[in-house]
């Protein structure tokens, strides 16, 4: 059974880019299987950093074929400044190395404008997306008249296809968002340009990726964004439109159940999310400075897509035992962990609080998180650079007490603890088949 999957065990950026980035090492197919280029995902590899958005980040592999699945929604302007990018620093993004799936959506200049609109309309409330379209995307998808990758492969149809679209948003933008029209005879020449370049990337992915399985290679799905972003799981209506958790990943990609080996949750060793949204154990002032950095280093806490500052907090172990259930992680990563080298104490939340009653787990899932308080456990840090740590021996004890502490609460073991966002920055005490 050898599909790994890979997923995002709090509000996106865990470092589920770096940890894809060394599972793919015995992997032949690397997977996206939902979201867009509102995911930011670094692969750090001695002096060169890719951020990656769209291509999956096993590319950095030079052995591994990408795919883009039917789960995705692909900006192909973005994909295609992306593929030169990474052409230009040497590694190759030919059609033999990445296949999108017929059956992705496509994001449009109208999507984008949409997000924007209805982030502005939404006001107060708004959800602080990456304004990469994603949610009208979406929306158009499940409303059944989204524009597939497929749709490329008649040149004509498609153009028409493309101006329609954008006549038909035009109306949602003027009419009811008050916003600027776009001109859609530029836009479908545009994506006709697009077509062109991108019909050799086309192909069926599901059977790519079946055929694989078959044979008993190793397929990997890289999961973007994260558990609490999920449209159904996450802390809603602060999500994102895709479902990031584990299962999206058998829709997105077109495999079933039986196929699947390992799901790895991918958590940092404290809390960060970029957008709106409940944060029960947010920090600010100088614990969250010293946790986000201030912009100096490249891993500091700030959006790899959009550049905001993150907002950061202690780690939550109620949300984190919920990422296992909605999951079924059978292994933990811990990322990040070297950041937490001096701080002392450290604290983690471990129940929530309301009217004096201490609950381990939320009463109800996500849903009125904000109307209850964490209850923190202080755990005394340790001053040692953990950097250089390669196994679990080399870890200071009370990180190895720190550790243990999650393992415990949250019922999975940790396999991989990441120590430094180099590819051998990594305390390994498990291995992938
Ligand atoms: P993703 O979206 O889950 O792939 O995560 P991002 O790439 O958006 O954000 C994670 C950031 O942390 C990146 O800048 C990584 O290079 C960095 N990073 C990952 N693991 C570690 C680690 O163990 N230590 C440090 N210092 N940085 C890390
Ligand atoms: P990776 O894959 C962190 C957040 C946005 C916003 C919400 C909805 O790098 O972990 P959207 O543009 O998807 O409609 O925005 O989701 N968000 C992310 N936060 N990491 C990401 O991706 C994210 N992708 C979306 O900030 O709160
Ligand atoms: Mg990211």
């Amino acid at each position: 059974m050898p599909l790994d999957i890979v997923v995002g065990a709090q509000w996106g950026d865990e470092g589920k880019g770096r940890m894809v980035d060394l599972f793919a090492e015995k992997a032949s197919i690397v997977a996206r299987y939902s979201g867009g280029d509102n995911a930011g995902h670094t692969v750090t590899v001695g002096e060169q950093i890719f951020k990656l958005h769209l291509v999956p980040s096993g590319l950095a592999r030079p052995h591994t074929i990408g795919v883009l699945g039917n789960g995705v929604v692909v900006n192909p302007n973005t994909l295609l400044k992306e593929i030169k990018q990474l052409e230009e620093g040497g590694v190759s993004v030919s059609p033999d190395r990445l296949k999108i799936s017929p059956a992705a959506h496509l994001i449009t200049p109208a999507h984008r404008a949409l997000d924007a609109a209805q982030e502005a309309m939404r006001g107060k409330d708004s959800i602080g997306t990456t304004m990469r379209g994603i949610g009208p995307a979406y929306m158009d998808k499940t409303a059944r008249h989204g524009i597939r990758v497929a749709e490329m492969l008649d040149e004509e149809a498609f153009a028409d296809r493309i101006e329609a679209h954008i006549k038909a948003a035009n109306r949602l933008l003027t009419g009811i968002y008050d916003a600027e029209p776009l001109d859609a005879k530029v836009v479908a020449a545009e994506y006709l340009a697009y077509a062109r370049i991108l019909t050799p990337y086309i192909a069926d992915t599901s059977r790519m990726i079946g055929e694989a399985l078959q044979v008993g290679e190793k397929v990997l799905a890289e999961g973007a964004q994260g558990t609490l972003l999920d449209l159904d799981h996450g802390t809603y209506p602060y999500v994102t439109s895709s479902n990031p958790t584990a299962p999206g990943a058998l829709i997105g990609l077109g495999v079933g159940p039986t196929w699947v080996n390992e799901v790895i949750g991918v958590a940092k060793a404290f809390q960060t999310r970029v957008g709106e949204g409940g944060f029960p154990t947010e920090l600010d002032g100088e614990m969250a400075t010293q946790l986000r950095g201030t912009g100096t280093n490249p891993w500091d806490e700030f959006g790899t897509t959009t550049g905001r500052p993150r907002r950061v907090g202690w780690l939550d172990l109620v949300l984190l035992r919920y990422a296992m259930r909605v999951n079924g992680f059978t292994h933990l990563t811990l990322t990040k962990m070297d950041i937490l080298s001096g701080i002392n104490p450290i604290r983690l939340c471990v129940g929530y609080k309301r009217n004096g009653v201490v609950y381990p787990d939320l009463p109800l899932g996500t849903y009125q998180m904000d109307a209850y308080y964490p209850v923190y456990e202080d755990l005394p840090g340790w001053e040692e650079d953990i950097q250089s740590a390669q196994k679990w021996e080399d870890l200071p004890v009370k990180c190895q007490n720190y550790v243990l502490r999650i393992q415990d609460v949250v019922g999975a073991p940790v396999g991989w603890i990441s120590v430094g966002p180099e590819r051998e920055q990594m305390v390994r005490m498990a291995e992938l088949e």
